[in-house]
């Protein structure tokens, strides 16, 4: 396939939130980071950290800490981003680039993926205590893993569908 078809189908990979009872062994976890450590961000400062939870109990005390968060304990595995606590603006921007390498690269090893958003501001402080994060990092966000599941029956909450190039791009002079 070719680079440019391959980048879009891998991204085009809509978010999965139903898995089934395949567990994730810890090889995969380390090949997705194998993938995502080559990211690069801002100064090079790699402001990212991940922990990989398949603990059941803990992924659905987890999957309570966002109103979205669900998907989380229906998942057999969740790698929880840790975003350096650093003051720099573009930390939220780098942890958001290599999220997206870490989406990527488990598409490539065929399992479905979603990110949760854990929230407000107390639950991060829940997630950091009940992972016992060193201070400094934050877990702002998680991505539940699996290999998929039957999709989930009823009506979509939010739309799918991206908007088109044309409501996209505007130029000056090109
Ligand atoms: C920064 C960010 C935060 C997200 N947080 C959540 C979340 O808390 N819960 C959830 O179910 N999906 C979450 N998502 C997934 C989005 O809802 C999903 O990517 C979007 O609806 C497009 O879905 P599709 O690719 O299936 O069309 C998040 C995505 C991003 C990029």
């Amino acid at each position: 396939m070719e680079a440019l078809d391959l980048i879009r189908t891998l991204n085009a990979r809509p978010a999965v939130r139903s898995f089934n009872d395949r567990s994730v062994p810890l090889e995969v976890l380390r090949q997705i980071i194998e993938v995502a450590r080559w990211t690069g961000s801002a100064r090079n400062r790699q402001p990212w950290r991940f922990i990989g939870v398949s603990d059941k109990e803990l992924l659905e005390k987890l999957g309570a800490l966002g109103a979205y968060a669900q998907h989380i304990a229906a998942a057999p595995c969740a790698l929880i981003l840790l975003s350096a606590d650093n003051g720099f603006q573009d930390t939220e921007f780098d942890l958001g680039k290599v999220s997206q390498t870490v989406t990527l690269a488990a598409t490539a090893l065929g399992l479905g993926s979603c990110l949760a958003t854990i929230y407000p501001e107390a639950n991060v402080t829940k997630a950091a205590t009940l992972l016992r994060v060193e201070s400094g990092w934050r877990p702002h966000h998680a991505i539940s893993l699996g290999y998929p599941g039957a999709p989930m029956p009823g009506k979509r909450a939010i739309t799918t569908g991206r908007l088109s190039t044309l409501e996209l791009l505007s130029t000056h002079r090109l």
